[in-house]
């Protein structure tokens, strides 16, 4: 049988893809190095669909260990999560992010070729598209200006593959731009664990939300917006999640390189966010206008029509959705502490 590879399978995204997929019927495996996940999540995936994939603990950069997983597997397809992700840290670190990021989708590139493996789904960011665009964005837009080194890693990986698609006709590469992933399986099993003070928004309306931190701070109310405060596209992961398995199933009888939207083309902006997340668990979020971040954007929202033109795919979830199952999964997290800390 077939199995299709993610690389990367154990962070919120990718344990998000391994269910549905898993949820489809596909043979996954998983490979990790879990700098930014934890064992445990395979047992959660299992909980939640009956199935236990094969787990690699590997570095994807690493091609003598990840040699292994090609050579003793069948695999059909790669989904390339593995990465760092935090922009700050970009900033601090950017040789660290540039090497794991980029060697880790050349090792995966190369064993592809070694072992003729040839469908690719790339992790990809709205954030290439910088900020001189205006939104709806659209896949034809350029990419580039953009303000950190995560999002240049998100850019240089995406011209690679372009090349390497130009260079092999049997390759099919799907560059999947991600909007603003939040939310949880419905399980409240799997979701978004961040290390230390939350970067994202959702997360840390969460924490809020438990009492871990006693104020968001709403960065900027004087953007040109609906209220002055940033606007972006959010995502049910679980919807971003099936754009995965759609994805999938269209590089079955595509070659080339394709880059594709994965957003619902609404934009919601932070005091929007913060009152649906109010509305829709009768908790009180409170917060305070703080400066500007630096490097954000105004306004951020995809135009989702060639994702549901080439992969008759769109999201399906509300926001309110987005907010239920995000504090549903937050919750579980306080619950854990709370049996660790009483034993
Ligand atoms: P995540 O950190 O939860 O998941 C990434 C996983 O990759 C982690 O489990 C980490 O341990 C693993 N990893 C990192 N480097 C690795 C390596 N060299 N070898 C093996 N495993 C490695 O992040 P996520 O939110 O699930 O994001 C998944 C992908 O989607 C990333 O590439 C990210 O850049 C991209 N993306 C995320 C967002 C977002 O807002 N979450 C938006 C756009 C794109
Ligand atoms: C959303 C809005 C903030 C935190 C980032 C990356 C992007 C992509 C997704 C990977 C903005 C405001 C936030 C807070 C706030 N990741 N905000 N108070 O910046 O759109 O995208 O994650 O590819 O590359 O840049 O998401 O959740 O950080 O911010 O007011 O404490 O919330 O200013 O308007 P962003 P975010």
């Amino acid at each position: 049988m077939e199995s299709v590879l993610l690389t990367g399978g154990m962070g919120y995204i990718g344990s998000h893809t391994a269910v549905e997929l898993l949820r489809e019927g596909y043979d996954v495996i998983l490979v990790d190095d879990l700098s930014n996940s934890s064992a445990d999540v395979l047992d959660r995936i299992e909980s939640i669909t009956g199935v236990r994939p094969k787990f690699y603990q590997a570095d994807a950069a690493d091609h003598e260990a990840m040699t292994p997983v090609f050579r003793d597997n069948n695999i059909g397809a790669v989904i390339h999560f593995a990465g760092y992700k935090a922009v700050g840290e970009s900033v601090q670190k950017p040789l660290l992010y540039y090497r794991n990021n980029i060697d880790s989708a050349l090792t995966v590139l190369e064993l592809m070729e070694k072992y003729n493996v040839q469908r690719f789904i790339f992790s990809s960011s709205a954030t290439v598209y910088g900020e001189h665009n205006t939104p709806p964005l659209t896949e034809d837009l350029p990419t580039g200006g953009i303000t950190n080194p995560y999002g240049w890693t998100k850019y240089m990986i995406e011209e690679i593959l372009k090349d390497a698609a130009k260079a092999n006709q049997e390759l099919s590469v799907v560059l999947l731009r991600y909007f603003n992933p939040i939310g949880a399986d419905e399980s409240g099993l799997i979701g978004e664990k961040p290390n230390g003070i939350p970067n994202n928004l959702m997360p840390y309306i969460a924490q809020v939300a438990a009492g871990i931190r006693d104020h968001l701070n709403v960065f900027g109310n004087d953007y040109p917006t609906v209220d002055g405060t940033g606007v972006r596209d959010y995502i049910h992961v679980t919807d971003l999640a099936r754009g995965h398995v759609a994805a999938l199933r269209y590089s079955r009888t595509h070659t080339g390189a394709e880059a594709i939207n994965l957003g619902t083309g609404n934009g919601v902006s932070v005091l929007q966010l913060i009152h649906a997340f109010e509305e829709a668990n009768g908790i009180r979020i409170p917060y305070e206008i703080a400066p500007r971040r630096a490097g954000d954007v105004a306004e951020m929202y995809a135009c989702p029509d060639k994702a549901e033109k080439l992969l008759n795919w769109h999201a399906e979830k509300t926001i309110e959705d987005c907010c239920r199952d995000s504090w549903r999964f937050q919750k579980g997290i306080a619950d854990e502490l709370r049996v660790m800390r009483s034993r």
